[in-house]
């Protein structure tokens, strides 16, 4: 029996764990699977740029279209909506399953991608867009599908909560400690979009998507970043027992569904002023589960690849045992509330 070929595109922070985790561990993962899986190519823009002891050069390549057409799984890890939607796209419609990390793209173009995963009978899985190693997407998709999620309220962005935690903690600038969580591997290739709330507000769209049954695209969505945060306002806030941390809040109300995103003042003994680092948490509060929370390391190779590799494997079980994999989510039409009702 051939192997499951999967192919990568983009060897970034999260893309060179990725690999790492699928070359090291190919024989485990394998096992687990059933069946053998194969990293048959890694798709980047300069190979000469690539220098990893553990990779193979020769699974380095720029075209990224025929690596679409050959896998059976494509890992999508260039971030961004183009030309990620495109590949993305030509990966489904030539018939391979796509395992994404892809916010931006998810929260911009999810009902699309959807419709093309269903009209070619493949799988769209993006366990790792939302709260790196935190497993919420399948909570959120498969395990809640038959409760009510009323609200939602998270910390989903790992690089603003370092940012916050060293100023408050360490009494750190803003401009070092964006600049050590850059060097961590945390921020986005460009971290304008961390500290102004977009990729939060990305997030956002696509819990709200999930838990509400109803198309939230970052439009939809409000954002206030950090940047206007200052020493003086975590001073103040210190001196009054709060914290300051960027939250997403979510809700499904007689108003209609909202997402928003802006620092908020927490007390200090709330649990998610324990939320440290650039780890991220999640309550949801659904009617008959009640309250639960998640917790865990939000952005960072390692964590984000823990959770592409699991979707990787998830589909792989499934290609070996003939069977299909997640539901594609229905879209009820709820009304949006007005977005300045906050
Ligand atoms: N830049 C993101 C963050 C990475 O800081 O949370 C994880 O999505």
């Amino acid at each position: 029996e051939n192997p499951i070929r999967i192919g990568l595109l983009g060897i970034g922070t999260v893309g060179s764990e990725t690999a790492r985790l699928l070359i090291e561990d190919c024989e485990e993962l394998s096992a687990r699977v059933g069946r053998a899986i194969e990293l048959v190519g890694v798709a980047c823009r300069n190979p000469d740029d690539v220098d990893f002891p553990w990779l193979d050069h020769g699974l380095l390549t720029t075209d990224t279209e025929a690596l679409c057409r050959r896998a059976d799984i494509v890992v999508e890890l260039f971030g961004g909506l183009e030309p990620a939607r495109t590949m993305v796209t030509l990966a489904m419609e030539s018939g391979a399953s796509v395992v994404t990390a892809n916010k931006a793209l998810l929260a911009t173009y999810g009902p699309e991608l959807y419709r093309t995963a269903a009209a070619h009978g493949v799988d769209l899985y993006f366990e790792a867009a939302v709260g790196g190693a935190i497993p919420i997407v399948h909570p959120l998709r498969e395990s809640l599908a038959g409760d009510r999620v009323e609200w939602m309220l998270g910390i989903v962005n790992g690089t603003t909560n370092y940012i916050l935690d060293q100023m408050t903690t360490e009494g750190l600038d803003f401009d070092v400690a964006l600049k050590q969580a850059q060097e961590q591997g945390y921020a986005e290739a460009d971290p304008t979009g961390d500290i102004e709330g977009e990729d939060a507000a990305n997030k956002a769209a696509i819990m709200a998507t999930l838990a509400f049954h109803t198309n939230v695209v970052l439009r939809d969505v409000t954002a206030e970043g950090i940047t206007s945060i200052t020493a003086e306002d975590i001073e103040a806030a210190t001196a009054e027992h709060k914290v300051i941390k960027l939250l997403a809040v979510m809700e499904n109300d007689e108003s209609g569904v909202s997402a928003r995103v802006y620092p908020a003042l927490i007390d200090e003994r709330h649990p998610l002023a324990s939320v440290h680092g650039s780890f991220n948490a999640i309550f949801i509060h659904a009617r008959a589960a009640g309250d639960l929370m998640f917790y865990g390391r939000g952005a960072g190779g390692a964590p984000t690849a823990s959770a592409v590799v699991g979707d990787v494997v998830t589909e792989a079980r499934h290609i070996a045992q003939g069977c299909t994999g997640p539901s594609i989510p229905m879209y009820l039409d709820l009304p949006k509330a007005p977005l300045d009702a906050a």
